[in-house]
């Protein structure tokens, strides 16, 4: 089968296109023809080993999965002898986890994996950009136990974390202020945001105005800023992954007696689930900047990486 393999830490350019062998399901297993994927900031962050501590979770001298890529949808190709919640030819999206290897025509997942089937009114390329954002920004409200009414305010609401935190915090009900840059006004109010407030014009932290939850979702805030706008009791919610956003996390806290979530995310089935139902009812939009065909994974990834994306980047092997 075809796939994109990256044998070494580096430049999009270590990103490279051959043929593997087809993966065999397990006896608890699907077997997933991948008919999308996408390029998703950590993924970048993994290929580069950025930051360098990269290197102790998931391989020190090279990447011990070869084939990255953590999202998909596709068609379930063959089935384990004790799978018993998919059939063949079931349409299904979802999150390989930490086993990775989305970056392939073909991809097994034990059957309670992070997947469900697709929501039936979206296309496979917006169904793959549809877990990474969505799972973090579901996983971090619900920890946060956003509530109807509640002044919530996300920053980074552009980004593939932040488009899903509005239209989630929306959904529960929220009062949604979204900050994000002058191009991305107009996006950011059609997914129903309240108030959208230009960060390259205006410093949300000296107008006065202070929130429930403030959700930091790119990691470009000091600590010292975001909580000038948080209420006594309010909740910062530091999306931005790894060992230094919890190390950050943890210090926060301590340092300033405030309530602050921070820490990995693991995608589960029912989040996946959710998603889907929302998506199927109208309640939710996959937002996707670009598409790329499968053999473009270096220019998509060149992209990625400049962090100007406006939600998701998408791949098709199709
Ligand atoms: N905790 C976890 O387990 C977990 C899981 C997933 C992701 N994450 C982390 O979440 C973070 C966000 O990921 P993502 O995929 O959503 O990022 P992304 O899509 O790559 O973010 C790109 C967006 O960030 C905006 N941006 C850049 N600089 C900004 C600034 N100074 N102020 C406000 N917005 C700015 C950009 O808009 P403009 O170009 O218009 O500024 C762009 O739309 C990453 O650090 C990722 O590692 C954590």
């Amino acid at each position: 089968m075809k796939a994109i393999v990256c044998m070494q830490y580096g430049p999009p350019e270590v990103l490279q296109l051959q043929e593997v062998e087809k993966p065999v399901p397990k006896d608890n297993e699907v077997l997933i023809k991948v008919f999308a994927t996408a390029v998703n900031s950590g993924d970048c962050r993994l290929r580069r080993a950025d930051p360098w501590a990269v290197r102790l979770f998931f391989g020190f001298t090279k990447p011990r999965y070869a084939i990255l890529g953590g999202v998909f949808s596709g068609e379930i190709e063959a089935i384990g002898k004790n799978v018993s919640s998919y059939k063949v030819a079931d349409q299904v999206f979802g999150s390989t986890g930490m086993s990775f290897g989305a970056y392939a025509a073909y991809k097994c997942l034990p059957e309670d994996g992070a997947l469900s089937l697709k929501p039936k009114n979206i296309s496979h390329e917006q169904a793959a950009t549809i877990p990474f954002g969505g799972t973090t920004a579901l996983h971090f409200l619900k920890k946060a136990n956003i509530k109807p009414e509640q002044k919530v305010l996300i920053y980074g609401a552009s980004g593939a974390v932040g488009s899903a935190a509005v239209q989630l915090a929306k959904h529960f009900g929220a009062d949604v202020t979204a900050v994000c840059s002058t191009s991305n006004i107009e996006l950011i109010k059609s997914l129903g945001a309240d108030k959208v407030i230009d960060y390259k014009k205006e410093d949300f932290t000296s107008n006065g105005e202070t929130y429930d939850v403030i959700f930091e979702t790119v990691n470009k805030l000091s600590f010292a800023n975001s909580i000038k706008s948080l209420k006594r009791e309010g909740i910062l919610i530091l999306g931005a992954t790894g060992l230094f956003g919890m190390l950050k996390g943890l210090w926060s806290k301590i340092a300033s007696n405030r309530k602050v979530i921070s820490g990995l995310i693991s995608e589960k089935a029912e989040d996946i689930v959710f998603l889907k139902e929302l998506i199927e009812k109208g309640y939710y939009k996959a937002v996707v900047d670009r598409s790329y065909p499968f053999e473009q994974m270096v220019e998509a990834h060149r992209y990625v990486e400049k962090g100007h994306k406006k939600g998701n980047v998408a791949i098709s092997l199709i």
